[in-house]
């Protein structure tokens, strides 16, 4: 297996560029699956958790093709089953995201229960609920949910817990639902809004995307389109923090700032200037240490918990002690465990990591345990005395694109080596 070999101390300085999001292009490209004629996606990230949905409609017969600027064409017209296999679904949860339309556009659809996942349980029982609320026959068997429907009906559904893939899911299947769907307490992440912008590309009739309310008005039929998904804000963020965290000085380019205030809000605690235009974001730490910040997750706009182990890194070498609570995900602190290796001072309480800075973290052996941790490492290594090795980086690539050519043009000592 791969490693990546980190050689920490060197201040953060020029310009990357973002790539598409990740948690918008795998609800777009299987919202591709309602569309009776051909969608072509651009800005598409190159990224194991995009060839894994790619293989997923692949196997179900429809027809994709990429090419060598990642536009995808997708058409499921020679869709022959309507299946998402245990083996694909474990190791990309995400692919939940084929039951709404599957249900929806085809009135069938077998899909393997997601099962545990590094940072937490994970349920899909809100997706569930909202299917049958709108008319589907779910059942559970043989660790596959099984669901049918003849034309799904709209329902007014409040979810129970604000869940992104929830949303997405019932807003796709909706979307070609006989009369008005209503969700309430529904995710305002940008990735719902970009998922409610394509449907609507392609004739849906859905407003409200970006609020918690968000209505849809059936549809009969959803036509071909050609859409650019938007680009990716934990990505930015992983690079701002990175600057922040080596007292280093870059833009950030083909971005959204205004999806990050949370983010940026707390690098300026931190002492970070912040400098923003229409799509760039530049950060600049004047080689100072950072201030330690104290972190709450919750769901959009407040701090994303896709961004929390970043900031983890942040705080372990920053001045002062900072508390970080996270409220979405139980057992998101693994990262935390491997940090120590490295040098610092966390103390964990549940769902709280209380973290003391220290003047400088030692390089050390450690292991990528989800895809947020392995860039919360990374980070850590950047700033470490000496060489930190991490291995299992599978999980970095399921969701950083480039990401060594990325940071090495930054000046960043990085490489991969073949393990
Ligand atoms: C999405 C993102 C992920 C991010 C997360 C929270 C994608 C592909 N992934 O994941 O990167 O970390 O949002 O911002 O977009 N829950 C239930 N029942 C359900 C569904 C969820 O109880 O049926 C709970 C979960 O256990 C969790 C919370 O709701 O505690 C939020 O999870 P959710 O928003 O669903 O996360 P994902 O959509 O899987």
């Amino acid at each position: 297996m791969d490693k990546l070999q980190i050689h920490g101390g060197i201040a953060l300085e020029g310009e990357v560029r973002i790539s598409g999001a990740k948690n918008a292009t795998l609800p777009i490209l299987a919202a591709c699956l309602l569309a009776d004629g051909p969608v072509i996606v651009s800005n598409v990230p190159h990224l194991q958790d995009v060839t894994t949905m790619i293989e997923l409609l692949g196997r179900m017969g429809v027809s994709v093709t990429v090419d060598e600027r990642m536009r995808v064409e997708v058409d499921a017209s020679t869709i022959r089953e309507y299946f998402a296999p245990y083996e694909l679904v474990k190791t990309m949860r995400a692919s939940i995201l084929v039951l709404g339309p599957l249900l929806a556009r085809f009135g069938e659809a077998d899909v393997s229960l997601p099962g545990g996942c590094a940072i937490g349980a994970r349920p899909v029982n809100i997706h569930v609920a909202g299917l049958q609320a709108m008319g589907a026959d779910i059942h559970i068997e043989n660790g596959y949910i099984k669901a049918r429907a003849s034309r799904l009906k709209g329902a007014r559904i409040v979810l129970e817990t604000v869940t992104v893939t929830g949303t997405e899911n019932l807003m796709m299947a909706a979307a070609l639902a006989e009369g008005q769907t209503v969700l309430e307490n529904a995710a305002r992440e940008p990735e719902v809004v970009d998922l409610a912008l394509f449907l609507n590309a392609m004739g849906a009739r859905i407003r409200g995307a970006g609020g918690d309310k968000i209505v849809i008005d059936g549809v009969e039929r959803l036509h071909g389109t050609a859409y650019e998904v938007l680009p990716d804000r934990i990505e930015t963020g992983t690079y701002l923090v990175a600057a922040a965290i080596t007292g280093g000085h870059i833009r950030v380019k083909n971005t959204r700032p205004e999806h990050l205030d949370a983010v940026t809000g707390k690098l300026q605690e931190a002492g970070a200037t912040i400098a923003t235009g229409e799509n760039w974001i530049e950060v600049d730490m004047h080689r100072r240490r950072p201030r330690a910040v104290d972190i709450r997750t919750a769901p959009y706009p407040a701090f994303p918990t896709d961004m929390q182990a970043q900031f983890a890194a942040l705080n372990t070498v920053a001045s002062g002690v900072g508390t970080i609570i996270e409220t979405v995900f139980e057992n998101r602190f693994m990262h935390m465990l491997e940090m120590r290796r490295m040098g610092a001072e966390i103390r964990l309480e549940g769902n709280t990591a209380i973290i003391k800075g220290v003047e400088r973290l030692t390089a050390a052996p450690v292991m990528a345990t989800d895809l947020r941790a392995s860039a919360s490492l990374i980070l850590a290594a950047l700033v470490a005395e000496g060489r930190t090795e991490i291995e299992r980086i599978y999980h970095i690539d399921r969701g950083y694109e480039a990401i060594e050519e990325k940071f090495q043009a930054l000046g960043a000592k990085i490489r991969r080596t073949p393990g």
